[in-house]
């Protein structure tokens, strides 16, 4: 294949091309000015840009980066099910890149919800794949269009932290591709994302940044992907495969490790040049490309240069983005007798110590310094004509529950009609590479929340929480109104909901199970040893619990309006589905009507239904409009195994139009002339996965879905480089194990203390080869080599590798 670039590539030595493979530190990829190519710069920004100046690179979000918004994080914009707001977010964020000299932005994220537990949940979309996809295309589309890169992550099935950079996901090819790649496929296709990051793990046996089936045979071959792929901050395993098999650059800069591995890889004749020139070609494509839409976007729209002190873009009309994005991602999950919204002049009593400092966003690489003060509800509150009868703290963050604050709660209630509870997850319930171990909230904060349900009718909970909570209060409160993490203007856009100056339309992009213990990964999840198994398979979050009808607290899709919508006339052909709706109500809103596709078989086994489409759908009082959802490629296919490829069974479809997944409000079928007759599966073989009973799923049964002998993922006792340092726990060395004290000592004080330490989290997840990759080249893969000897016992002999590698280097 011809290259674009080959009259620059042609002049590059064999050491520059090796080179330019790996970072030039932290956020920057390497320049040759000699032929005229440029730094790229990448930079964190799902929900916001966290941009370092140069020389305080992390990427924890531990050092200060430059002001910027922070809007809501990706699961409350999931909620708005809005993909025009998801564009024009990922605008406003493409012109604070632009102000801030960032190429990529490295974001958004889009693993799969598989379990509520995950830690980095609030910085997904969705437990579905369509939904995730859908709004992931839609940022895309918005940072792209301003001529720079976003970057899809990571790719793919990495839906735990614990254990996250040494862990292998074991899955079948048909949940690989309908659940777990759908959402990529979407924001490839459709979003035509530039740029990909791979993420930490190992899908079936080989590392996602050196893994031919993701990145060549899916995502170039049958996507049609022409941008660079980068591996997640440390990710990188063996950087010449990686090479060979489509990644384009390891970050954060190796120093010159990478440089010689990729020579090395050359000389050994696993790497061709001819096959490292096309891999640069690729990534010079998107380096010229994002470095000319940048230059052209600052002068179209004017952006100006960044500072730590001082921004270039528009800082007010950025704020108010984000608190319309809040505003449309509150979901109101309860609202009895009409409490909500609430009168001018109600008296209400304000409680919890979340409405004086707001929980607006979670920890890790994520972490956006705000342009402003976040808002809080106390500094807020007295724009509106609501009488505050006063402010009870009712509890402290990460602790026990204090029968002081308590009181002062009930006695401050006494004089309200109203009381507003502001509650959700502490800040250690959410960061990067820390999994909750349950569901509850903390016990402080149901303690203030049932002491008040017993002196007083009136209670709202107003919730701030990016991942689903058991909520055994429920029937206690009036009303629940759920926030989750608002960014920096999520205080006002609750009281805009709360007082009814904006009508409620967010919908859930996950399940509210009642209890964990109800969660169909419930008993693999997270993994402990290396395998993770997706033994549920298909089964994830609502696709579960409404094929074996298990009662949820909120289903997927669920929120309520102050309005009321009606729904009627349903019509269909093979191209769409045609149906009107209809505001019943007295004030204008939205609803979020969902396709949903059901289809019973004896030769497929599905889940009772799935979502293949949504609407935002805006109404005056008493408007009605007719709504048209198109069917896609995505409709009615699954994947076959026999053929590897998407096929269309034939026979009857149900189209489904629901106002959440359990809620079905029209119906109609459709026949469709498929592709297959028969789809291969046979009850007997396979009956958990045909009934969705899949919460013990037994080897023989899951042997047949995946394909091939279970891998034994167990460990063989002695610790190699790709072993996690968590397993120091195992070590021979006393002085290894002594180390894992340390660690693990470190990381209990600062959960127990409610500040998730990411240093210590990262390094307790990082397998040991990681050392070569996160220390800018101070330490090669032969000095690692020699420390794993050491901790299997071998003092002398690792450390005479570690001394060769010293001196080799
Ligand atoms: C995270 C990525 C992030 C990267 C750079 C990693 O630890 O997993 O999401 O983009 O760091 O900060």
């Amino acid at each position: 294949m011809s290259l674009k670039y080959e009259h620059i590539i042609a002049k590059m030595s064999l050491e520059e091309k090796a080179l330019i493979m790996s970072g030039k530190n932290t956020w920057q990829t390497q320049d040759f000015p000699q032929y005229g190519i440029p730094m790229m710069m990448m930079s964190d920004g799902p929900h916001g840009m966290r941009t370092q100046p140069s020389g305080v690179g992390d990427h924890l979000g531990l050092n200060a980066s430059m002001p910027a918004t922070c809007f809501p994080t990706a699961a409350t914009v999931a909620n708005t099910w809005n993909e025009k707001l998801g564009e024009e977010l990922g605008k406003a964020l493409a012109e604070e890149a632009i102000s801030m000299g960032v190429h990529v932005v490295l974001g958004p994220g889009l693993n799969i919800k598989r379990s509520p537990l995950c830690g980095r949940n609030f910085e997904y979309f969705s437990e579905d794949p369509y939904h995730a996809g859908k709004m992931a295309a839609s940022y895309v589309k918005g940072i792209q269009s301003y001529g720079i890169a976003a970057c899809p992550k990571h790719f793919a099935v990495n839906s735990q932290e614990l254990r996250r950079m040494a862990m292998n996901s074991i899955i079948d090819e048909r949940t690989l591709r309908e659940i777990y790649l759908t959402g990529f496929e979407i924001a490839v296709k459709e979003g035509k994302a530039k740029s990909i990051m791979s993420s930490y793990n190992e899908v079936n046996g080989v590392y996602a940044n050196e893994n031919k089936h993701l990145l060549q045979e899916i995502l170039v071959d049958e996507w049609g992907f022409d941008g660079y792929v980068v591996s997640d901050w440390g990710a990188s395993n063996d950087h010449v495969l990686g090479v060979k098999n489509g990644s384009h650059l390891e970050m954060p800069g190796t120093g010159k490790v990478g440089q010689k591995e990729i020579l090395k890889g050359i000389e050994d004749g696993v790497l061709s040049e001819k096959e490292l020139d096309q891999r640069i070609d690729e990534l010079l494509d998107v380096i010229f490309t994002t470095h000319k839409g940048l230059e052209k976007s600052r002068k179209e729209y004017d952006i100006k240069q960044s500072t730590m002190t001082e921004q270039g873009f528009d800082i007010e009309s950025h704020h108010a983005l984000a608190r319309k994005v809040a505003e449309q991602g509150v979901v109101l999950l309860k609202n009895e007798d009409g409490i909500l919204p609430l009168t001018k002049k109600t008296r209400v009593a304000i409680v919890g110590d979340f409405a004086k400092k707001s929980r607006y966003q979670g920890a890790g690489s994520s972490l956006v310094n705000p342009t402003k003060e976040p808002e809080s509800i106390l500094n807020s509150i007295g724009s509106y004509e609501l009488q505050m009868v006063g402010y009870a703290q009712g509890y402290e963050r990460n602790a026990k529950k204090n029968p002081q604050l308590i009181e002062e709660a009930i006695k401050l209630s006494k004089e309200a009609e109203v009381i507003l509870v502001f509650a959700g997850l502490d800040e250690i319930g959410e960061a990067e590479g820390l999994d909750r171990l349950h569901m509850k909230m903390p016990e402080a904060q149901e303690a203030v929340i049932a002491a008040l349900a017993e002196v007083h009718d009136n209670i709202i909970v107003v919730l701030s929480a990016g991942s689903p909570i058991e909520m055994p209060w429920e029937g206690d409160v009036k009303a629940i109104v759920h926030g989750y993490l608002g960014g920096q203007a999520g205080a006002s856009a609750m009281l805009n909901i709360l007082t009814g100056d904006v009508n409620p339309s967010g919908r859930l992009n996950e399940t509210y199970p009642i209890h964990c213990e109800d969660t169909p990964a419930f008993a693999y999840y997270p993994s402990k040893e290396r395998n993770s198994e997706y033994r549920e398979s298909l089964y994830v979050g609502y696709r579960y619990y409404t094929t074996v009808a298990k009662k949820v607290r909120f289903p997927f899709g669920y929120g309520l309006s102050y309005t009321n919508f009606e729904y009627s006339n349903i019509k269909a052909n093979e191209q769409e589905v045609r149906f009107m709706i209809k505001n019943i109500g007295k004030r204008a809103g939205a609803d979020v009507p969902q396709l949903y596709i059901s289809k019973s078989s004896n030769t497929v086994f599905r889940p009772l239904r799935e979502l293949k489409g949504f609407a935002k759908v805006e109404l005056e009082p008493g408007e009605e409009k007719e709504v048209v959802i198109s069917f896609d490629d995505k409709t009615f296919r699954f994947f076959d195994v026999r053929t590897n490829s998407w096929e269309i069974e034939n026979g009857t479809y149900q189209i489904q139009i629901g106002k959440n997944a359990n809620e079905i409000v029209l119906t109609t079928d459709i026949s469709i002339t498929g592709t297959i007759k028969d789809g291969g599966y046979t009850k007997t073989a396979m009956p958990s996965y045909f009934s969705g009973k899949i919460e013990n799923v037994n080897d023989k049964e899951y042997e047949s879905l995946y394909g091939k002998d279970i891998p034994d993922g167990s460990w063989g006792g002695l610790i190699g480089i790709n072993d996690a340092f968590c397993q120091f726990y195992y070590a021979k060395s006393g002085f290894c194990r002594l180390v894992y004290k340390i660690l693990t000592n470190i990381m209990n004080k600062a959960i127990a203390k409610g500040e998730p330490n990411l240093d210590i989290l990262f390094i307790y997840n990082m397998p040991i080869r990681g050392i070569s990759r996160m220390t800018g080249g101070m330490v090669n893969m032969k000095m690692v080599e020699g420390i794993t000897e050491i901790a299997n016992g071998h003092f002398f002999k690792g450390l005479g590798k570690v001394v060769t590698g010293f001196i080799r280097k």
